[in-house]
């Protein structure tokens, strides 16, 4: 079975490590990654951008500038990565700030939103071939994903991951900070109304809480060529 038709959708908490393991996959596999949480970053700066954040309060009016906001994907040969652009400019960086991270749950929570983001992944990833991270993949996004995994991990372990990636990007913050922006994105990920965090039936659990990156990948792959199977057994 060619991995090309394969779709995986990967779903869970934050700072769990989605994207590492969806990107790790792709280039294991050849299989286009997507990163769903980057689209939704991306509508939150440009909410900020445009002053539609009022006392900390994302602005009606957002909902009418949806047709007006390009959001797409290119490599980059200098560091072998995909970099978010939003109408033409590179924002890769400035969407994983903490003014972001502060308001992007509200944003997302917004169904016109869902309703236009989920309609342009459901378009990249049409025609298979395509591992997405995000909170509603397999719920929404993909409901026939071929595999849906739902990741999760231990608070503390989350709580320094997001610390040392903001670090590395330069943006200064303390445990404190961090952990209680994960319990608020968590907490509205998991009650909005529309398309909230879940793990449906058929998603595989993976906790990498002690696992190394390289040891949730040899899962994950393992996954995949299990999936590809039963694919191939069906098609016959
Ligand atoms: O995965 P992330 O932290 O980059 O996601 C940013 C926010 O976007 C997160 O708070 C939840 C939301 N999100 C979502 O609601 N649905 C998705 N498919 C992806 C992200």
């Amino acid at each position: 079975m060619n991995p090309k038709s394969l779709t995986i959708a990967i779903d869970g908490y934050s700072s769990t490590g989605k994207s590492t393991l969806a990107k790790d996959l792709a280039v294991a596999l050849g299989l286009n990654y997507i990163d769903s949480g980057a689209m939704y970053r991306a509508v939150a700066l440009y909410a900020l951008e445009n002053n539609l954040v009022i006392n900390g309060k994302v602005s009606p009016v957002l909902k009418d500038k949806l047709g007006e906001i390009q959001i797409s994907f290119h490599f980059n040969p200098e560091n072998k990565k995909s970099d978010t652009q939003l109408n033409g400019k590179n924002v890769e960086d400035q969407i994983r700030s903490a003014r972001v991270n502060a308001i992007v749950s509200e944003v997302a929570a917004i169904p016109e939103v869902r309703r236009h983001l989920v309609r342009l992944q459901q378009k990249m990833g049409q025609t298979g071939g395509v591992v997405m991270d995000g909170r509603d993949i397999g719920s929404v996004v993909f409901p026939s994903a071929e595999l849906k995994i739902f990741m999760t991990a231990d608070e503390s372990v989350r709580i320094k991951r997001r610390w040392n990636e903001l670090r590395e990007k330069g943006f200064e913050s303390t445990l404190e900070e961090v952990r209680e922006n994960i319990q608020h994105r968590d907490h509205l990920d998991t009650t909005r109304e529309d398309s909230p965090l879940i793990k449906t039936e058929d998603a595989i659990i993976l906790d990498n809480s002690s696992l190394s990156r390289e040891e949730q990948l040899d899962i994950a792959v393992n996954w995949a060529k299990k999936a590809m199977k039963s694919m191939a057994l069906q098609t016959r």
